[in-house]
């Protein structure tokens, strides 16, 4: 799973020509951790590595994040709490998900970044059967047709 979710965020990376920032947990979390913080905290936050989150250094942020519980997981809404100087800036979102949740979840992404002052672009979601199948690449050029033309 992860390293499918990586390769489509390899394949976008290279096709905007863009550096590719991973949002890493500091502790890797057990399965039972995972479900305990679904479960008990809809709409947390957990520790991630440190990255880079200075909106200065970045002209289009693209945030690519799978789908928990029709939301982002805590470690995507953790790094967009630690972004910095985000005003005016434009964004755009890919989610992964299993099956159901991605309008949500851009949603989600939405109301924290347009919240910050960010310009929303573009968004995408692609399904997790269809990534294991590499049956992503059209989305994922149509995806980077929209965000190169924003
Ligand atoms: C805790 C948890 C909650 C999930 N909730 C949803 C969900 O609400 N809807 C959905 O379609 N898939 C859900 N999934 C499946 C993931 O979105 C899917 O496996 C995705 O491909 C994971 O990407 P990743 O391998 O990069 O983490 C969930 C997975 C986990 C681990």
């Amino acid at each position: 799973m992860a390293r499918s979710y990586r390769d489509r965020s390899r394949e976008l990376a290279h096709i905007l020509d863009s550096a590719l920032v991973r949002i890493e947990p500091l502790n890797d979390p057990t399965p039972e951790m995972i479900v305990k913080m679904v479960r008990e905290s809809p709409g947390s936050r957990a520790k991630i590595k440190p990255c880079l989150t200075d909106m200065d250094e970045i002209d289009h942020l693209v945030i690519a994040t799978p789908v928990w519980s029709h939301t982002i997981p805590p470690y995507t809404r953790e790094y967009l709490s630690q972004l910095r100087n985000c005003s005016g800036k434009k964004f755009s979102v890919l989610v992964e998900m299993g099956r159901i949740g991605a309008e949500s979840t851009i949603a989600a992404v939405r109301e924290i970044l347009e919240g910050n002052g960010m310009t929303f672009v573009a968004s995408a979601s692609t399904i997790e059967d269809d990534v294991e199948a590499k049956q992503f690449h059209e989305t994922i050029e149509q995806f980077s047709t929209k965000i190169l033309s924003g």
